[in-house]
């Protein structure tokens, strides 16, 4: 159930008070009967203004799931692989903004919010990403530092980056990469161009959103906050 002046709002009616001045006017029906000031509607209610039915509101839905390896980050796969929707419970049509290898694991976003989906997967609104990458053997500083200007993939260099080392041995690395663009398969083939291969990876942070305690295969929905940010990225 929710406030019909947001309802209205929310289908693009008006602001909510412009929407109040309606409901006070009488002009508005809930399933054929006159509403009044603080009535509520609930999914099924037909909605109406001066007898022309409000557009159906079409509820938007973001949320945060850890994507487990062994999935795509497709609504389909034609290989009839396991993909992020057989992990999500919602009636809705999502679709995962951006996208992690199918051996990555970690933060993805999923809304059915185009706009919101567009603009954050545009180059020009690309927002920080932040991995935890294991790589083998040891990263020299001078790869690092490498890594931080830019190495070319693809034929073209890569913005700067920020590369931190959190643990190292003489076999394995453990390093934070955090990278501003988004290009296909882009920390791996960054670690390919200093001759290292990336064994272990996972998105920990989507700019400020940070996949916190969420557990492997869990999602969870966004709050009015974080919609917020994202929505200002
Ligand atoms: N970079 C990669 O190489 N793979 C991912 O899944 C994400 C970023």
């Amino acid at each position: 159930m929710e406030r019909l002046n947001k309802y209205l709002a929310d289908c693009g009616v008006g602001s909510r008070r412009e929407c109040d001045r309606l409901i006070a006017d009488g002009v508005v029906k809930i399933n054929g009967k006159v509403a009044t000031l603080g009535a509520t509607v609930s999914e099924n209610d037909r909605v109406t203004v001066n007898d022309k039915r409000v557009g159906d509101k079409q509820k938007n839905y973001y949320l945060m799931l850890h994507k487990p390896k062994g999935c795509v980050t497709t609504v389909k796969d034609d290989l009839g692989r396991k993909t992020v929707m057989d992990l999500i419970d919602v009636k809705a049509r999502l679709y995962p903004v951006g996208r992690l290898d199918y051996d990555t694991e970690g933060l993805l976003i999923l809304t059915n919010d185009g706009d919101l989906a567009n603009r954050l997967t545009h180059p020009r609104n690309e927002v920080n990403k932040t991995y935890i990458a294991r790589i083998s053997g040891v990263l020299a500083e001078k790869d690092r530092i490498q890594l931080e200007k830019g190495v070319i993939i693809d034929g073209v260099k890569t913005a700067p980056a920020r590369v931190k080392i959190l643990k190292q041995d003489q076999h394995h690395t453990r390093c934070e990469i955090t990278i501003h663009e988004g290009r296909n398969r882009q920390v791996k083939k960054m670690f390919e161009a200093v001759g290292k291969e990336v064994e272990f990876l996972k998105r920990v942070a989507v700019g400020e959103l940070r996949l916190g305690g969420l557990k492997r295969g869990e999602y969870r929905f966004l709050n009015e906050y974080e919609i917020e940010y994202l929505k200002t990225v």
